[in-house]
């Protein structure tokens, strides 16, 4: 079910801060920042060779980080996304399976325009899971 590593995503307090170290202290190609209001985040995308990193901040109120980042002052891994083919047969059979699939259950318009679910962590040893179709 499972295809590449599409992105790795990091919780951060300071978006520009971090989006600096990542640029200036580790020298990759970061992009602009882009508010996502529904995700309740604004993200930057670090570009590696082989995927990328996302940088998350919280945006607004009653952001889905923001308890994370309570935990984590400093920043810390928050998710890894994995690509799947067909979402909706993944998440068929994510929940035949027994595992629970984050909010509605229905995909939502992730930050790269593309459909996006999230899993339970506890159900995958202690780490956030996105799926994104593509
Ligand atoms: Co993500």
């Amino acid at each position: 079910m499972l295809g590449r590593v599409n992105h790795i995503a990091i919780a951060v307090p300071d978006l520009a801060a971090a989006t600096a170290s990542y640029r200036d202290t580790l020298g990759a190609t970061v992009s602009a920042a882009q508010a996502l209001p529904e995700h309740g985040v604004t993200v930057v995308f670090v570009e590696l060779p082989n995927t990328k990193i996302e940088l998350l901040e919280p945006l607004g109120e009653g952001s889905p980080i923001a308890a994370f980042l309570d935990k984590n002052p400093a920043g810390g891994m928050h998710h890894i996304c994995y690509e799947v083919a067909d979402i909706q047969a993944a998440r068929d059979h994510l929940l035949a399976s027994g595992a629970r699939v984050l909010g509605s259950g229905e995909p939502k318009i992730g930050a790269h325009g593309k459909p996006v679910l999230f899993l339970h962590p506890k159900d995958f040893f202690g780490t956030l899971v996105e799926l994104e179709q593509v």
